[in-house]
């Protein structure tokens, strides 16, 4: 899979998924745009670690919640590169909490962070794709935003929005933009990891007990897919693509 030259913006890359989706996809080749709202010094790193690799990686920083910042986001990039050519949403924030519980501000940081930001950050990347006449945007869904879980009702209906949105954009952006969404299943990162207190291995094991293949997804995992949808993925538009080792089988 090869994405030389192409322009890809991965927000939400200073860590996580979104870090290894941008360090996969410079390796491919792609002119990387590394971006978060707060971890400055984390995406830095991740620039610091491509380019030291030879690939080619900009940190910009916006939070995707804020429709203004989001603009400057896409208008710093179109005075970097003058394009846009991939997209891949992975910026989202979580706070679990009982349903009863639940404030309008626990459900703004999840709405606001995985919805919207979504579609502010899709509606200027299709804008730019269309009269550019091409481009892929990828949103990242989760299987609990089909099957729900206990304490996250923000996050499971803002996943649930988005894994619909993803159809949306792809029937209105068609035939030019091809819109696609990563379902992932629990994957190994620090912010899964320290949420759901899978480090301690009882908590690990009951986990991984329900997933066939006998493990949580890696970064890397859902990076492989993401580059997939990017550079390949012929005639594939407005698809949930589930990668959680068979524990929800779509
Ligand atoms: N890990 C899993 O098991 C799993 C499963 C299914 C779906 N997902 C989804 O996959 C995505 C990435 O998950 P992850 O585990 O890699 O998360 P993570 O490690 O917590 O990383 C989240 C990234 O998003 C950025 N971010 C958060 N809010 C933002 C905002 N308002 N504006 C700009 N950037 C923002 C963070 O940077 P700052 O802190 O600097 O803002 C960080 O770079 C999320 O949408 C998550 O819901 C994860």
């Amino acid at each position: 899979m090869d994405l030389t030259g192409r322009v890809a913006l991965v927000t939400g890359s200073s860590r996580g998924i979104g870090r290894s989706i941008a360090e996969r996809y410079a390796s491919a080749g792609a002119r990387v745009i590394v971006h978060c709202a707060r971890s400055h010094a984390e995406a830095m790193a991740v620039v610091r670690g491509i380019t030291e690799r030879g690939g080619e990686a900009l940190a910009l920083f916006a939070d995707v919640e804020e429709r203004q910042a989001v603009q400057r986001l896409f208008e710093d990039i179109d005075a970097a590169y003058g394009r846009i050519d991939v997209l891949v949403n992975c910026a989202g924030r979580n706070r679990d909490v009982p349903f009863l519980e639940m404030t309008d501000e626990d459900f703004a940081v999840t709405y606001q962070s995985q919805l919207r930001g979504t579609i502010l950050c899709s509606q200027a990347a299709g804008r730019r794709m269309l009269s550019q006449a091409g481009g892929s945007i990828i949103t990242i869904g989760a299987a609990t935003g089909v099957r729900g879980r206990r304490n996250g009702a923000n996050y499971c209906a803002a996943k649930a929005g988005v894994m619909v949105l993803t159809k949306v954009m792809a029937l209105e952006l068609a035939p030019t933009v091809r819109v696609n969404c990563l379902v992932p299943g629990y994957t190994e990162t620090d912010e899964v990891l320290d949420r759901f207190n899978l480090r301690d291995p009882r908590k690990l094991a009951a986990h991984v007990s329900g997933i066939p293949l006998g493990r949580l997804a890696l970064p890397s995992d859902i990076a492989e897919w993401a580059l997939w949808l990017a550079a390949g993925a012929p005639h594939t538009t407005g698809q949930l693509l589930y990668v959680n080792g068979g524990a929800y089988m779509g």
